[in-house]
């Protein structure tokens, strides 16, 4: 017996790619219920080789749901996530309304998945930021070498992280520029097409960006509260995928040589560091795929114990579905839920 598990807002960008990474994985379950905002009801999404019809989340019965997989926005989550939890069902959440309880795990599986056996506490796991999810995916085998003092990151962020909404805005102020139609920028402050926008998320006191802050506060609850970060995101015409050019200073040393060995071992990673043109990943390359890729590694000869390298990965899978879905394996395949269908 399977498991029956619901994917809300599964019309989104997110939700799509969860339905997609479900089929894909041959995921244990023995149902999959298509959930979204009243608007979406009867909208027939792609599930493998077959269609499901969304229904509306509040119509939705979740006594005899095993897991919920959460993509609708934090606003959606505050509401419905401990309803759902109540029912009995564990929810895996993607927005940042859980991440900072200290009663929910912040779970990158590759990580820190022994800490998921927090979920008692409220029913409800947290899903990390995208920008994230790549960055701690890289850092941890390297920390766990030379251990991390700090991190410099700045981030090229694509405008599949704001949602389809911000997708439709970069593909209608790109034709726009070029059958030169005025252009209106709406989910973005500025103009995006041929451009980039150094803010994502709103502005804090000290002058960061929340995006910023998201980026130190949760590499510090899944991998290590020691470690320092500061963050500078950047949202760049892209469709899909997510960069980033990390600094690293460690305790000890560690050479670019041997951290690119460590990596090739490491689980999520995957090296392509050639040092000719085209030795290195791009996010168009990195679409579609499961790895946070990582290129172009160096030492810094700047600082004492110091690397820099470029991250790549697609924001929507690990930055996103597929973590959520690695947690939910993990769940089952650490026998921690059972099916309530076979439990009665
Ligand atoms: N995109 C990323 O890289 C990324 C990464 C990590 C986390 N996240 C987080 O994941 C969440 C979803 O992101 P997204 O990029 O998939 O956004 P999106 O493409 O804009 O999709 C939003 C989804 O939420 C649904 N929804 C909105 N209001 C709802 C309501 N009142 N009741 C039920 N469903 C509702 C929408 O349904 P309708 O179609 O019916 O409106 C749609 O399915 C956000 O919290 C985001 O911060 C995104």
């Amino acid at each position: 017996m399977g498991f029956k598990v619901a994917v809300v807002g599964a019309t989104g960008n997110v939700g799509r790619e969860m339905l997609g990474i479900l089929a894909e994985r041959e995921f244990p379950a023995d149902e999959v219920v298509p959930l979204a905002s009243r608007r979406s009801q009867g909208v027939e999404l792609s599930f493998g080789n077959s269609l499901l019809k969304c229904k509306a989340l509040e119509n939705c019965d979740f006594s005899d749901v095993d897991i919920c997989l959460m993509s609708a926005g934090s606003a959606v989550s505050k509401e419905w996530s401990p309803k759902i939890a109540a029912a009995g069902a564990v929810v895996i959440d993607n927005s940042s309304c859980w991440r900072y309880d200290s009663d929910v795990p912040l779970i990158v599986p590759e990580v820190n998945a022994d800490a998921v056996t927090g979920f008692r506490k409220k029913g409800i796991i947290a899903n990390p930021n995208c920008s994230t999810a790549q960055l701690v995916v890289a850092l941890k085998p390297l920390h766990d070498k030379a251990r991390i003092r700090r991190v410099v990151v700045a981030t090229y962020q694509s405008v599949s992280g704001a949602g389809k909404d911000a997708m439709d805005e970069l593909f209608s102020q790109t034709r726009a520029v070029y059958v030169t139609d005025p252009i209106e920028p709406k989910t973005f402050p500025k103009r995006i097409a041929f451009n980039l926008i150094p803010h994502i998320d709103v502005f804090m006191e000290d002058g960061f960006t929340k995006e910023e802050w998201k980026m130190t506060a949760e590499t510090k609850k899944i991998l290590d509260p020691k470690i320092k970060v500061v963050a500078t995101c950047v949202r760049v015409p892209v469709f899909i995928g997510h960069s980033e050019a990390v600094n690293i200073e460690f305790e000890t040393p560690i050479t670019a040589e041997e951290a690119r060995d460590i990596l090739r071992n490491a689980p999520g990673c995957l090296v392509i560091d050639k040092h000719e043109a085209g030795g290195y990943v791009t996010p168009y390359e990195a679409v579609g795929e499961d790895a946070t890729f990582i290129s172009r590694v160096r030492e810094d000869p700047t600082v004492e114990n110091g690397l820099v390298l470029w991250c790549v990965s697609d924001n929507l899978r690990k930055g996103a579905a597929l973590n959520a879905v690695q947690i939910a394996e993990c769940l089952i395949n650490r026998k921690l839920i059972e099916a309530k269908k076979k439990a009665a």
